[in-house]
């Protein structure tokens, strides 16, 4: 364990001077100090402060035997790197410390992950471990808590724990042992001994037709008087504008029985529609706030292919968002901590069919209008987001990492397109349509030099811009 740590915090250190030059280093965006970073882990605030754990591979820009790192706050804006959380030094974690959540008990913090092990011959195995904390930064494995049951494959893992009443409760994600995706429902009295209660939901119920053959990070949690099941399915074909990811992140709504086990809900939802944007995971705070974090970035990627990769780290998490439902429909907003973010306010104008701004690399822009027809915006010459209201259609376009060639993810705007606001740090943008009703997470990795945002609309409705620049050093 030691002699493992040690090389973490060695690589570390060797490469924290490149990581730093890099043009693309994000500002405000959770990055991994080196190496690459993952899913968010064990999101939870505890005493005050908000941890946020993440899959990190120290020693290359690829995956592997992951560690838990540990970035923690007090206000969702200023982020310190704490000492690693969990190690991937037992037989029954060795080859990753997979990911998981965490709960407090009995004053202390308990994070459940998943123990990823496999054999010469490349066999999988997976064990639900937990570990202990009296102060959110050093743990105790307490072992192995749940082994694999009967009627699924080793893809079974990122245990997600929370109380209902008094009694606690896990979603496991599965794969049956005829390959279709699942959540497993997990119930206990102590957080000690679980007993297996079922699937809560698979990819082939009616409400789906077939989701895909193995479902990855789900997240369940009340909200606004309904119970959401997040999660993110693998091995779903696109589909006209849905599903253009390799793999994607969604949600159902419905209902829970606790007693019988059986969840009823509605259709598959994606929860964004950027180009990256996997695995997301949700808390409570002491506001009663819901809040979700994602990993701004997605598997299966050619790591190689990012610029990044040449200093030494890939991958960041989106900001925190705060989550609501309405009308059937999940909303997501930007922290509102994060306008401790801005520098200066550069823009504040109201404009007619169009406008060329320069602006600060690092910033935030809103613009409104009662109607936006034919909106174009060019962000530094090399992404596009543009609303046709014939089709309804809202098309954010960029050139892939690979050879430059444009690639393009939609989503239908029936209401049409009144409000944006974007988050845009050196390598990534967040656009919230409509106030959190759509959103498009993406990284850009455009000239750094560039500074253009150009506008356009087609009618002459005037819209109001408005852009700020934000902190480069949180
Ligand atoms: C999702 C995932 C999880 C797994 C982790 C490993 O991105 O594949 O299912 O626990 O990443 O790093």
């Amino acid at each position: 364990d030691q002699s493992l740590r040690e090389q973490a915090y060695q690589a570390i250190e060797k490469y924290e001077g490149v990581v730093r030059q890099d043009p693309y280093r994000q500002c405000f965006h959770l990055s991994p100090p080196v190496g690459l970073l993952n899913d968010p882990n064990g999101w939870i605030q505890w005493k005050g402060i908000y941890h946020l754990y993440f899959q990190w591979m120290p020693f290359h820009t690829g995956h592997g035997a992951k560690f838990w790192g540990h970035y923690s706050s007090r206000d969702l804006v200023n982020w310190t790197l704490e000492p690693i959380a969990l190690t991937p030094s037992e037989w029954y974690d060795k080859n990753g410390c997979y990911s998981g959540s965490a709960i407090t008990d009995q004053g202390k913090l308990k994070v459940f992950y998943t123990g990823n092990v496999k054999d010469e011959n490349g066999n999988r195995e997976t064990y639900q471990c937990s570990a202990e904390s009296d102060n959110g930064v050093d743990f105790v494995k307490n072992g192995v808590e749940i082994y694999l049951p009967k009627g699924y494959t080793a893809h079974f893992r990122d245990p997600k724990v929370w109380k209902h009443e008094d009694h606690w409760y896990m979603v496991v994600g599965a794969q049956s042992a005829d390959h279709y995706g699942c959540v497993v429902l997990f119930e206990s009295a102590d957080t000690k001994e679980w007993v297996f209660r079922g699937n809560l939901s698979h990819s082939t119920r009616e409400e789906f037709g077939y989701l895909g053959y193995m479902w990855e990070c789900p997240d369940f949690f009340s909200l606004d008087g309904e119970e959401v099941l997040i999660f993110s399915p693998q091995g779903v074909e696109a589909d006209g504008i849905d599903y253009n990811n390799l793999y994607q992140t969604g949600y159902v709504i419905g209902e829970l029985d606790y007693r019988q086990a059986e969840y009823k809900h509605g259709r598959f939802v994606e929860l964004d529609r950027g180009f990256e944007f996997y695995a997301p995971q949700t808390t409570c705070d002491d506001r009663g706030r819901r809040l979700l974090v994602g990993w701004l970035g997605g598997p299966d990627h050619n790591e190689k292919s990012q610029p990044t990769h040449d200093y030494h780290w890939i991958h960041s998490m989106t900001i925190p968002r705060e989550l609501r439902l309405e009308k059937g429909k999940l909303i997501q907003k930007p922290v509102e901590e994060l306008s401790e973010l801005r520098v200066k306010q550069w823009y504040d104008e109201q404009i007619v069919k169009s406008g060329v701004y320069e602006i600060e690399r690092v910033s935030e822009v809103h613009i409104e209008g009662e109607s936006l027809e034919g909106f174009e915006l060019t962000l530094f010459s090399y992404m596009q987001l543009i609303y046709d209201q014939d089709t309804e259609l809202l098309t954010l376009k960029r050139p892939d990492f690979a050879g430059g060639n444009l690639e393009s993810r939609s989503c239908r705007l029936p209401q049409g397109l009144k409000q944006l606001q974007l988050f845009i740090d050196r390598s990534s943008v967040e656009i919230f349509i409509n106030g959190g009703e759509e959103v498009f997470t993406s990284r850009m990795f455009a000239d750094p030099e560039e500074q253009r945002l150009e506008l356009k609309t087609s009618n002459s409705t005037s819209m109001n811009v408005q852009a700020w620049s934000l902190r480069e050093d949180a």
